[in-house]
């Protein structure tokens, strides 16, 4: 099995980062081929919602998110992390998850049918109930692209790097990337 871990936090071992790559740590053990994709240190640009897409599947613009839906597309499961930014996606997952509008055809069926689904957040309030919107807002993503959602490990933590202390939340983490391989 493949599975893709995509970070949308522009902070290389940060919270985000760390619990993605426990995620796919997690998958490695199970056997699967992993790739940890950093959103931040890509060149695309948002869609332009120029419709091209809709005429035979592919998107028009040529940059970095070409190799990357390549790679969603191969893959058996994706891993989506992302700090919660002002209760809701940083701008680069945002970004992403618009670019992915090719993957979808007229009547909303997608490439990533029946991929398996985890989703990281990470907040920086001690309320982790803050994570509330944005996970159910990728897990609903996941849902509508016709994914297996498998769950979701959500953290609290303001300094970077300090998630990997929360002992709980990286078992969790680890489990959750067993459990998409299985
Ligand atoms: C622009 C910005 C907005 C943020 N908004 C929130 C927020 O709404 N709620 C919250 O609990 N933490 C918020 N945080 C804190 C981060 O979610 C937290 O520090 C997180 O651990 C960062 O993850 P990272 O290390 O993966 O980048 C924000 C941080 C930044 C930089």
């Amino acid at each position: 099995m493949k599975i893709i871990g995509i970070v949308g936090s522009p902070r290389k071992n940060g919270n985000t980062d760390i619990l993605v790559n426990e995620v796919l740590e997690g998958a490695k053990e199970n056997g699967a081929e992993v790739e940890r994709i950093f959103l931040n240190d890509l060149d695309f640009r948002e869609c332009q919602a120029c419709d091209g897409c809709r005429v035979n599947g592919n998107c028009v613009l040529d940059d970095d998110m070409s190799s990357v839906y390549r790679k969603l597309i191969e893959a058996d499961g994706i891993v989506l992390g992302t700090p919660v930014y002002f209760l809701n996606v940083t701008a680069q997952l945002k970004k992403f998850i618009d670019r992915c509008r090719c993957l979808f055809n007229d009547r909303f069926e997608s490439k990533l049918n029946g991929k398996k689904g985890v989703v990281v957040a990470v907040c920086g309030n001690p309320d982790i109930t803050m994570t509330g919107s944005t996970v159910s807002n990728l897990m609903n993503i996941m849902r509508f692209s016709g994914m297996d959602f498998v769950g979701s490990v959500e953290g609290s933590a303001v300094n970077k790097g300090d998630i990997g202390n929360s002992a709980n939340v990286m078992k969790k983490a680890r489990s959750l990337g067993i459990d998409m391989t299985n």
